[in-house]
């Protein structure tokens, strides 16, 4: 793993910003696996500088979202479809045929603790397909939740498990609530790409700040390996870069820390 801590969010934002730029200019038809929430914002809002100022160009790119809430259309302001355009996408010349943000929409669905709506396995199989066709993912774009977690693998998550369907916890559900009217109305279910899928990612880069996410921070860089922090499988993946600002960084102890 390379930590690499900066003074604060707009740095950390324009760091990332540099090393997927990097990779873009590299190849062209660069497969990136995105992440949606409040810490990548300030990433997109650098690309898309890096696009209208010096021509960073996005025609090829192929993008691979980690997750979406099952039940929320793609218009819901809230679903991760409308934020994707929103925040990025429309901002940008990228080819729509060329996103892939996982389906939230299946109609009525039958969740049982033991069995998973045949509908919802096969959509899951066809995107893991997906990922596949394209020669995997090059570069996967990662949030780190409070709790460890990893796009909607909370903890307790198998560190082997591929794209399906997941019920949030009632934290993740009134974390999340401060965007809807109220608790009932934040779905109970996602869908969201598996420990596994993230992990065959070619290189991962994990951003986090703000001090609510120090502890996190550390379980998931110094702690052991463990389902309870599904960020801490990073430390098996053979490219994974953490950038930091100074506040998630402030729990650390380690010496291997390179203050960019
Ligand atoms: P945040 O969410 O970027 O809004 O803090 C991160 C996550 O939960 O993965």
């Amino acid at each position: 793993m390379l930590v690499i801590v900066k003074e604060d969010y707009d740095a950390m934002s324009k760091e990332a910003a540099k090393i997927v730029a990097d990779r873009i200019r590299r190849k062209p038809n660069l497969v990136l696996g995105l992440a949606t929430g409040s810490t990548p914002l300030g990433l997109y809002k650098e690309l898309i500088r890096m696009h209208r100022e010096e021509g960073l160009d996005f025609s090829k790119v192929v993008t691979f979202n980690l997750d979406e809430y099952v039940g929320l259309p793609p218009e819901h302001d809230q679903s991760y479809h409308y934020f994707m355009w929103e925040n990025f996408f429309k901002h940008i010349n990228i080819n729509p045929a060329n996103v892939h943000i996982p389906q939230g929409m299946f109609g009525d669905l039958k969740i049982s603790p033991y069995e998973t709506d045949p509908k919802v396995e096969a959509y899951c199989q066809w995107y893991e397909e997906q990922i596949k066709k394209f020669g995997g993912i090059d570069l996967q774009i990662l949030g780190i939740g409070a709790n460890g977690h990893i796009a909607f693998n909370e903890p307790g998550s198998s560190l082997g498990s591929r794209t399906r369907i997941k019920t949030l916890t009632e934290k993740t559900r009134q974390d999340n609530s401060r965007f809807f009217k109220s608790i009932d109305e934040v779905p109970k279910y996602a869908i969201t790409m598996g420990i596994g899928t993230i992990m065959e990612a070619k290189e991962v880069i994990l951003l986090a700040n703000g001090e609510n996410k120090a502890d996190a921070v550390k379980a998931a860089v110094e702690g052991p390996i463990t389902a309870m922090c599904p960020a801490s499988m990073l430390q098996m993946h053979r490219k994974a870069i953490i950038i930091l600002d100074k506040k998630a960084a402030s729990k650390l102890s380690a010496e291997f820390i390179y203050y960019g």
